[in-house]
């Protein structure tokens, strides 16, 4: 209609009283928490309009996205995603299907526009990432990610997830373990099909009992006990101490100097075949560099002392010998 209604100007000061009543009848500021608080992210100034703020306007919510992607929203529907939907605190910009793929309002006014929709396909994996971690960046097991080895060589989560996609159900992994992970790691995979061998393969211990993939404040992205110490003590908690008579390695080198993780050729995972050669790399008869010599006639070095923990079995730590003997 172009032309003026009669009147008009009478209809406009009669909406500007009942605003201005509205304005007085305003809510108490009670109810107006209470408002801002349902509304969760929402302006504060949004609630003074009855239309929606601009940005708001540009989503649509998950079930107008099911009308043409049916079967993604139906097995979306059984992933824990669909727990944003409840995320009423962080607004539709972390709800639903529009909580990764961005606003969608201009997507669907184009009959399903592939351009105004975010796809993380051909996209860095540094910028998928950063979206999961909107989210998911607060969380413990996540908040180092940005400095593990795995992002900083371009691994993403979704190379390891994947929100429609999942084959594990849980986790939403793309794969299950260890093959997820021996899919890129070829030297572990080969390092646990050696004779000696943490039980992976086996089912018994996880990559991720040892390791965290989403980097940890360590090195090697090696989980540590909230003490701070070793990985391994989780298990081998006898092996902890504190002894009277520390064998000084095992806290000052850690595990890994005497023992090859993951698997070895050698039974007891030693870094070497023959004891007697790994105790000598330290315990040398020619220099006193790191630790002494085995001195005294018991130590001729004849085949019968060769097998050094056949005497100093608790090699791990004694409370009673400071040679550890039993
Ligand atoms: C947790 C983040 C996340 C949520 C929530 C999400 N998506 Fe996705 N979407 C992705 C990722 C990542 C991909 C890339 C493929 C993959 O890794 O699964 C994708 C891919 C797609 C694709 C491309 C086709 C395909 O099957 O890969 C469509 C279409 C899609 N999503 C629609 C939806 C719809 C509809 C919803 C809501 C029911 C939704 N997405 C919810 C992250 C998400
Ligand atoms: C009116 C129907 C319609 C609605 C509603 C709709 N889409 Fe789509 N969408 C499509 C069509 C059609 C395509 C395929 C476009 C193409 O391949 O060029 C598509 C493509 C996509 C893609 C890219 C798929 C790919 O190949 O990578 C994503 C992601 C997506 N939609 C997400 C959403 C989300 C999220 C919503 C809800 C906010 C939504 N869609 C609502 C019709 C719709
Ligand atoms: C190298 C593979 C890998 C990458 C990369 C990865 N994850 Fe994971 N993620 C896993 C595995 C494996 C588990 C199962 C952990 C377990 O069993 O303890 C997991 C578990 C999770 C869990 C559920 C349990 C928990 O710890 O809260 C969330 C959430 C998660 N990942 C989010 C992410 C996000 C977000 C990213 C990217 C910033 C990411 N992941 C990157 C492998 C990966
Ligand atoms: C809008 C916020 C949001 C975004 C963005 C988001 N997530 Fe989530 N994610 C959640 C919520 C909420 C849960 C459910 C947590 C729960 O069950 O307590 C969840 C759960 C998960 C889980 C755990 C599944 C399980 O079984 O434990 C994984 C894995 C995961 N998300 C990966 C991702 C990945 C990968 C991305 C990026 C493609 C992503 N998320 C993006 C909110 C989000
Ligand atoms: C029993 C604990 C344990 C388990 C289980 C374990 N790791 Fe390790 N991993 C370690 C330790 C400790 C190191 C560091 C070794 C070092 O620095 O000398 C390491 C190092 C690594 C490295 C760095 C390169 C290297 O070989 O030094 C990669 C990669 C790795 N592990 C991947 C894996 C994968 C993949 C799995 C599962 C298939 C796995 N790990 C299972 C303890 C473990
Ligand atoms: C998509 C390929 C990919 C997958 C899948 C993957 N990784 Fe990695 N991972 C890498 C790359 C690349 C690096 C960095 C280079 C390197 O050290 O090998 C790395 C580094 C690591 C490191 C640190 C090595 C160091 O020297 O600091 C560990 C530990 C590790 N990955 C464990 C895992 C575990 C456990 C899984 C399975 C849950 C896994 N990775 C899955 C590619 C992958
Ligand atoms: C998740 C539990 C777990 C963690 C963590 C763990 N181990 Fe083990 N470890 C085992 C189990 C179970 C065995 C028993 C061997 C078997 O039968 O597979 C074992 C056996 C061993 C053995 C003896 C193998 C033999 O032939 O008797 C050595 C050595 C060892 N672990 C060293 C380590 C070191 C070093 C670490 C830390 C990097 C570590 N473990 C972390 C569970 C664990
Ligand atoms: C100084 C070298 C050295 C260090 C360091 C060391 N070990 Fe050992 N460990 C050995 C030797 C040698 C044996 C074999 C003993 C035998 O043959 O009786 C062994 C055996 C084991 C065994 C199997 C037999 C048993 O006693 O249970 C486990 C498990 C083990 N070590 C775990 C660990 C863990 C965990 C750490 C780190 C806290 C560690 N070791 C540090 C030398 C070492
Ligand atoms: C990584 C180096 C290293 C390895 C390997 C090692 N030791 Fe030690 N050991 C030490 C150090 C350092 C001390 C402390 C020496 C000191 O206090 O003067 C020590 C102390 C000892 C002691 C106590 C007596 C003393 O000199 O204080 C005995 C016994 C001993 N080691 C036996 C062994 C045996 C047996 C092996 C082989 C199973 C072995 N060590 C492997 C470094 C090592
Ligand atoms: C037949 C038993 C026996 C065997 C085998 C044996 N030792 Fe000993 N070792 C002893 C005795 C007994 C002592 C204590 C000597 C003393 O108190 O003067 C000792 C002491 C030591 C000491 C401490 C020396 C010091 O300064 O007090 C070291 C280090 C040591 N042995 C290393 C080794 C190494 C390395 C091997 C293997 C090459 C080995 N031992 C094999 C019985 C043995």
């Amino acid at each position: 209609m172009l032309m003026r209604m009669p009147g008009s100007s009478r209809t406009s000061r009669i909406l500007l009283f009942f605003s201005l009543l509205f304005a007085v009848t305003a809510p108490t500021p009670l109810q107006a928490r209470q408002a801002v608080a349902d509304k969760g992210a929402q302006s504060p100034s949004a609630s003074a309009t009855s239309a929606p703020a601009p940005e708001l306007a540009k989503y649509v919510g998950a079930e107008t996205c099911k009308t043409c992607h049916e079967e993604i929203y139906n097995a979306w529907e059984k992933t824990p995603h669909w727990k944003t939907t409840l995320n009423k605190a962080g607004g539709p910009a972390k709800q639903g299907c529009e909580g990764c793929h961005g606003p969608g309002a201009d997507h669907v006014a184009g009959g399903g526009d592939k351009p105004k929709i975010y796809v993380f396909e051909g996209k860095s994996r540094q910028e998928t990432s950063a979206r999961c971690l909107s989210c998911h960046g607060e969380a413990h097991a996540q908040s180092h990610f940005a400095e593990s080895a795995h992002a900083s060589s371009e691994v993403g989560c979704i190379d390891c997830h994947s929100p429609h996609h999942a084959r594990e159900k849980q986790h939403l992994l793309v794969q299950e373990q260890p093959q997820l992970c021996y899919g890129c790691h070829t030297a572990a995979k080969a390092d646990f099909a050696k004779p000696f061998h943490h039980r992976v393969n086996e089912g018994l211990v996880q990559c991720n009992d040892c390791h965290n993939p989403h980097g940890t404040a360590t090195v090697r992205q090696l989980r540590a006990l909230p003490s701070g110490d070793a990985v391994c003590y989780k298990c081998h908690v006898d092996k902890q101490g504190p002894f009277v008579y520390e064998h000084v390695p095992v806290k000052t080198e850690g595990c890994s100097s005497c023992h090859t993780p993951h698997g070895s050729t050698n039974p007891r995972l030693l870094k070497v075949s023959l004891v007697n050669m790994l105790c000598l790399q330290c315990h040398t008869f020619s220099t006193q560099l790191t630790a002494g010599g085995p001195v005294g006639p018991t130590h001729n070095q004849s085949a019968k002392y060769q097998a050094c923990t056949m005497c100093h079995t608790q090699i791990h730590g004694s409370n009673f010998s400071d040679v550890f003997f039993k």
